[in-house]
């Protein structure tokens, strides 16, 4: 058994209310971290949070919208006021499925916003105290999207590329500080997302997987732990967790 060495240590996770944000803050709760937990979607998150948690003492939900960069500085204040944050799992994307002609420049700049600006927002507010005290892991959630073409992808998968070349980037300025920044890359998830694409269209993209199946959310999470643990000592990688369907 891989010892995680996440007893006591502090994890942001983003995107927290549903899917695989609530799989991975299931997870990391299961290795005695405390979380923090952030979404716009604060019913939701509360919900969780008090299901998982009902003394309130491992997990503080956060409601932020992370397309607004004065909401992220808030919500890094109260959370590190709180504890301060060891492990940083950028997790929450807005997602958008729009051809060429279809998207809005106000869609683009959203999908951007979101799913690129805020991570390397949140890696700079929390990564300096990380930094400080010598010890960081910073996992970043992107997608297949953005690493094969996709019709309607363009602004969903352009962000996800980007955010794979960021976690790179960010992972070559922080390694001489213990700071590891590594990314993964899901196809389909078992999420309410995937779900309510329909029963055939789900068929015909689970055909397109060798292990013949979607992914379910605690597989994802469990590579997002192994990536935050003590003793990881891989940076700057991309983990694919696609069931074969992009072998590279
Ligand atoms: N589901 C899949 O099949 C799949 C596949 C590949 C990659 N991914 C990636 O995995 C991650 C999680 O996917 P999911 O299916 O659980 O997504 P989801 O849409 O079910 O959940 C995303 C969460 O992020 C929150 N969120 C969205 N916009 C926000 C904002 N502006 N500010 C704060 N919170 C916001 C939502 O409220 C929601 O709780 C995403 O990064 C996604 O791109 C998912």
């Amino acid at each position: 058994m891989l010892d995680t060495g996440l007893a006591g240590r502090t994890v942001l996770i983003t995107g927290s209310a549903q899917g695989l944000g609530a799989a991975l803050v299931r997870a990391f709760l299961d290795e005695g971290a405390y979380l923090a937990a952030l979404d716009i979607d604060e019913t939701a998150n509360r919900e969780l949070a008090a299901a998982l948690d009902p003394s309130g003492a491992r997990i503080l939900p956060v409601r932020a919208d992370l397309s607004d960069p004065g909401a992220i500085a808030a919500a890094c204040e109260e959370i590190q006021a709180w504890r301060p944050v060891d492990v940083l799992v950028n997790n929450a994307a807005r997602p958008l499925a729009k051809t060429l002609w279809e998207i809005t420049p106000e869609e683009w700049d959203e999908v951007f916003a979101v799913n690129l600006r805020a991570v390397f927002l949140l890696t700079r507010a929390l990564a300096a105290g990380m930094c400080e005290r010598g010890f960081g892991r910073i996992v970043n959630m992107a997608s297949i999207a953005g690493q094969t073409p996709r019709p309607t992808g363009a602004a969903y998968g352009t962000a996800k590329a980007g955010l794979l070349a960021l976690t790179r980037v960010f992972a070559a300025e922080l390694a001489p500080y213990g700071v590891t920044v590594n990314a993964v890359a899901p196809a389909m998830i078992d999420t309410p997302m995937v779900r309510s694409v329909g029963p055939d269209t789900l068929a015909a993209l689970t055909a397109q997987v060798p292990l013949g199946r979607i992914a379910t959310p605690e597989e994802v999470a469990r590579v997002a732990v192994f990536l935050a643990s003590r003793e990881s000592f891989v940076t700057g990688a991309t983990y694919d967790v696609n069931g074969g369907a992009l072998m590279r």
